[in-house]
């Protein structure tokens, strides 16, 4: 998923040739990886050593469960925005200037939940940045820090 993320991230930054198959590749590995999936992969009684999965997981299972479906939801939308530009990064996947992540807007409060918005209609390139709150947010609970 680490990998995925970066290749990813790397299009965005023009610092990767996009690549339309290495780009869906990216996001079906981290769709795959979430989800169902990676609830499946913290059954009871998995943490603790070697494990840095916290056992608040079991828990918060609504929770960690919510944010492992949010995550597949949109990588599946970057993965369809991969289908929909076959040849190269278009000017709908970018982020329009003001459409700043973080909990407040310039107005001063929510613009929306990005929670509850369809992701297969914003920019590929927000979708991204929500995924990367997700990968943040679901570590800062669920993850043990490591030195
Ligand atoms: C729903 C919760 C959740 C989400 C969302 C999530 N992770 Fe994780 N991640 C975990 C947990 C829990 C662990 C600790 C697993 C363990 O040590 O057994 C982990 C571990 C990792 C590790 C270390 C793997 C290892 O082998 O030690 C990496 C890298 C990682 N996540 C990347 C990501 C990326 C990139 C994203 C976003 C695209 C992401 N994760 C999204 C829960 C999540």
């Amino acid at each position: 998923m680490a990998d995925a993320a970066k290749t990813i991230s790397g299009v965005f930054d023009g610092k990767l040739a996009y690549d339309a198959a290495a780009f869906k590749a990216a996001a079906e590995t981290i769709r795959h990886r979430s989800g169902k999936a990676m609830v499946e992969s913290f059954p009871a009684g998995s943490f603790g050593a070697p494990s840095a999965a916290k056992v608040e997981i079991d828990q918060s299972r609504g929770e960690f469960a919510a944010l492992a479906r949010h995550l597949e939801s949109l990588a599946a939308a970057l993965s369809l925005a991969a289908d929909n530009a076959p040849d190269g990064i278009t000017e709908s996947m970018r982020m329009a200037p003001g459409m700043a992540m973080g909990s407040s807007s310039l107005l001063g409060k929510r613009a929306g939940s990005a929670t509850d918005a369809d992701p297969s209609k914003m920019p590929a390139e927000h979708v991204f940045h929500l995924i990367l709150q997700d990968c943040t947010n679901c570590h800062a609970k669920f993850r043990e820090k490591r030195q």
